[in-house]
C-alpha cells in the first residue's frame, strides 16, 4: 500500500504519516514544504505515481469564502483528477462535525469545507470524509478566534472536543482496512457549552480574558454529531468544567 498524504507535514499529517510509516506503510508527503502545491498542480503527478489512497489533510489560512472555497475545491478537484489518472481507490478526506448538516456555521472557512466535501462527492472516486470536532489543543485557537476588544465573546453552542492522537489512529485505521466508508463522524466522549468551555480553558492557564456570553449565529447543536458517531474516549484534560446537561 502507498499513501499520498496531501498536507503531509502539517498538524494532522504528520502524526498520520508517522502512524501509517510505524504500520509499515509507504507514505509520501504533498505539501507545500516539499514543492507540491495542489493549487497550483505543481509536482502533483510525480507525488501520485504508484498511490493507492489519498489522506487529504489540507489546510487554509483563507477565512474568506472565496479564499476557502477556491483552495478547498480546487485542491480537491486537482487530487481526484491526478489521483483518477493514477489509479488510487480510496480518497480520505479529513473534515469538520456540522459540515454536512445544511446549516453549519456561516463563515468563510464552513463554507469551504462544504465546497470541499460536495468536490470529492460528486466526484469519480471512492471515498471516506471523516468528519472530526474540534480537537482539545485548537480550544485556545477558539477563544483567539471570539476575541473582540480584548474580551471573548461566547455563545452556549453545544462542543464535544477531540483528542489528537485518537482522530489520527482512526484516520490511519479507515486507510489502513482500504474500504470506502462515506462518511464517518468523529467526537470526543465528553459534550460542554462553548463559553463555559473557554472561560474554564483560559482561567487554567493564567489568561485574564472576560468570556462574555453571547447569542449564537445559528443552532446550538451545529458543532456537534446529530446522529450516529464514533466516540472517542480521551476526556477533556482540565476536569473543573461543567458538561452540558
Ligand atoms: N482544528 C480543528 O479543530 C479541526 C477539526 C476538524 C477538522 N479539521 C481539519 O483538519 C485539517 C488539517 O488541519 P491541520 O491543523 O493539520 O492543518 P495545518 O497544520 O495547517 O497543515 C496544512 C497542510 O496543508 C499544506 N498545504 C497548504 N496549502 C497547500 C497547497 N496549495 N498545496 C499543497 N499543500 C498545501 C501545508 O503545507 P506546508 O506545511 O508545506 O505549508 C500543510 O502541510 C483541515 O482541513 C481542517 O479543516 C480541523
Amino acid at each position: 500500500m502507498k499513501v499520498l498524504i496531501a498536507g503531509g507535514r502539517g498538524r494532522v499529517g504528520s502524526k498520520v504519516a508517522d502512524l501509517l510509516e510505524a504500520n509499515g506503510v509507504e507514505v509520501v508527503s504533498g505539501g507545500l514544504e516539499d514543492g507540491v502545491d495542489f493549487l497550483e498542480g505543481t509536482r502533483v503527478a510525480e507525488v501520485m505515481a504508484g498511490v493507492d489512497t489519498i489522506v487529504n489533510v489540507l489546510n487554509t489560512p483563507r477565512f474568506d469564502e472565496e479564499g476557502a472555497v477556491g483552495f478547498f475545491e480546487g485542491t480537491t478537484r486537482r487530487l481526484t483528477e491526478e489521483g483518477v489518472r493514477a489509479g488510487v481507490r480510496h480518497h480520505i478526506l479529513l473534515s469538520i462535525v456540522g459540515v454536512g448538516q445544511g446549516d453549519a456555521s456561516d463563515i468563510g472557512y464552513y463554507f469551504g469545507k462544504v465546497a470541499q466535501e460536495r468536490a470529492l462527492a460528486e466526484g469519480p472516486l471512492p471515498y471516506t470524509i471523516v468528519r472530526s470536532a474540534q480537537f482539545q489543543g485548537y480550544v485556545p485557537v477558539l477563544a483567539d478566534q471570539h476575541t473582540v476588544d480584548g474580551r471573548v465573546l461566547a455563545p452556549r453552542d453545544l462542543i464535544q472536543p477531540v483528542e489528537l492522537d485518537e482522530l489520527v489512529a482512526l484516520l490511519v485505521e479507515v486507510a489502513l482496512a482500504g474500504e470506502p466508508l462515506g462518511e464517518v463522524e468523529f467526537a470526543g466522549p465528553e459534550r460542554f457549552h462553548l463559553d463555559d468551555l473557554l472561560r474554564g480553558t483560559l482561567a487554567a492557564s493564567g489568561d485574564a480574558r472576560e468570556v462574555v456570553t453571547v447569542d449564537g449565529y445559528g443552532p446550538i447543536d451545529a458543532m456537534v454529531p446529530r446522529g450516529e458517531y464514533r466516540a472517542g474516549k480521551v476526556l477533556y484534560p482540565l476536569r473543573d468544567i461543567p458538561l452540558a446537561g
